[in-house]
């Protein structure tokens, strides 16, 4: 037998499993799944960082950088719906790195889809409490910042700071509510979330064509600033640390890809929903980029509310219109939670039914057809996550996560391509294997301009994910 490290699952078993009447219930259309990719994607990112990435990074030319990650995407994104329409069972990059490169890859994978979609549930609502806090407040209602933010922070220099807060509240409150969704059952999280997408790209369409008419050119000049002298901090070099740190906007759309199971077409239906979303949402951030360093000066934008702020600038005209973008930030905020955690139920769920992940994961409620014990755990986990921690920490550990699953999904195509060129594949990545390898480049190129600590955690997380597979997963394992 081959070394077990590298023993791949094999595909008969995967597509019975997809084949399967038992487990979960296939009740998502293709507009349901472009619907849960936008749901997915349209959140803290464009919401809170692009006017942090525009203020301290990149000025008007963030609107460069979104399509410098967008390509990274899209790149990643065909990979993905190749794999999404072959294997169209639920867990995503696990799934397929089980199939084509083996279980020790594919356990590295799934561990790092936790950082992605765990904490970027947690990342979110920590984006989401900003927001409420700051909407009650213009009621004058006002939630202590002890109780509304993270204990500890970084500072500039890497240190770890304590700010004197004690709690960040409605994050935990947020995740409570969006656990107890989950728990009861996809097709009503799929209603949630449909009705949320409507709200969410309504807002931004209103801040776009009354924003339009506010811009002053002036703010785009020059379009992209000089660098001050810091690597990173405006020129060339600034728009990639802005294409790295608004990276986060895009993560989501391969959440799609883990509701597989649950699409009543997925052969057809998954490469629409994956790449439709990502295509609706790189052309609304460029839209909303360019209209909001078109109002306000790039530098005003350093903060939680950035569009909020543009707002503001473009003076009584447009007064309006904020508390409907609060709103409208508050609950695009909230699909972003539920998608993600949902997708990391979807994750866990299938490493226990493989036996790489504890057991009771991969149990199925009987009346709500949920894996309740996986959405139990992953909401405890990421109400302590957006309790204790911040934005600017959790935010770059998401993106390394999903950068490194990025890459491991374009090499598997590749691989895949090769070992098994009869599989049939209903979706084909075109011009490969430039695609995929283009893929691996932008992911790799986009990853070296995070923050270094982030290499740091995110390194003993794999370490720690590699020892649970030692005592558990690698005597577990079925296949
Ligand atoms: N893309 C998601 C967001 O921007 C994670 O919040």
């Amino acid at each position: 037998m081959a070394n077990p490290l590298f023993q791949t699952k094999p595909m008969e078993v995967l597509q019975a499993e997809s084949g399967s009447e038992h487990g979960l219930k296939r009740t998502l259309g293709k507009y349901n799944l472009i619907a849960l990719g936008i749901g997915a994607v349209i959140g803290a990112g464009i919401f809170v960082l692009t006017g942090q990435a525009a203020a301290q990074y990149a000025g008007p030319a963030v609107t460069i950088s979104f399509v410098v990650s967008a390509l990274a995407c899209a790149f990643a994104g065909l990979c993905y719906a190749e794999f999404a329409a072959m294997i169209p069972i639920a867990g995503s990059a696990y799934t397929y790195a089980y199939a084509t490169m083996g279980r020790i890859v594919a356990w590295i994978i799934g561990w790092a889809l936790v950082l992605e979609y765990l904490f970027s549930g947690a990342t979110v609502a920590v984006g989401w409490s900003g927001y409420v806090v700051n909407f009650l407040g213009s009621f004058g209602i006002h939630i202590p910042e002890k109780l509304s933010s993270a204990p500890i922070i970084f500072d500039a220099n890497n240190q770890l700071v304590f700010t004197g807060a004690l709690i960040n509240l409605p994050a935990i409150l947020i995740v409570f509510i969006i656990t107890a969704l989950l728990y009861r059952g996809i097709k009503e999280s799929a209603n949630f979330n449909n009705l949320v997408v409507i709200v969410k790209l309504s807002v931004i369409a209103l801040f776009i064509l009354f924003g339009w008419q506010y811009i002053h050119a002036e703010n785009w000049t020059p379009f992209i600033p000089e660098n001050n002298g810091t690597f990173g901090h405006f020129g060339t070099s600034g728009i990639f640390r802005a294409s790295a740190v608004i990276f986060f906007a895009y993560i989501g759309f391969d959440a799609v890809s883990t509701a597989a199971q649950e699409a009543k077409n997925p052969q057809k239906d998954m490469p629409w929903g994956i790449l439709g979303s990502l295509m609706i949402c790189t052309i609304v951030y460029i839209l909303v980029a360019l209209v909001m360093t078109g109002i306000a000066p790039y530098s005003e934008l350093n903060t939680a509310a950035p569009i909020a702020v543009a707002i503001d600038k473009a003076g009584a005209g447009l007064a309006w219109l904020s508390p409907f973008i609060k709103l409208g930030a508050i609950a695009g905020l909230s699909s972003v939670i539920l998608v993600m955690l949902m997708g990391q139920t979807r994750v866990f769920y299938s490493m226990a039914n493989d036996g790489l992940f504890f057991s009771p994961f991969s149990k199925v409620h009987e009346k709500f057809k949920t894996p309740y014990v996986a959405t139990l755990i992953t909401g405890g986990i990421a109400m302590i996550a957006c309790g204790f921690l911040p934005i600017s920490i959790l935010g770059e550990l998401v993106s390394i996560g999903t950068l490194l699953a990025f890459m491991i999904v374009c090499l598997g195509i590749l691989i895949l391509r090769y070992k098994h060129p009869e599989y049939v594949r209903p979706f084909k990545t075109p011009l490969f294997p430039v695609v995929p390898i283009l893929g691996i480049i932008c992911c790799g190129g986009v990853m070296l301009f995070l923050n270094t600590i982030i290499f740091i955690i995110a390194g003993s997380w794999l370490l720690i994910g590699l020892v649970i597979y030692y005592f558990y997963g690698r005597k577990n394992a079925k296949y």
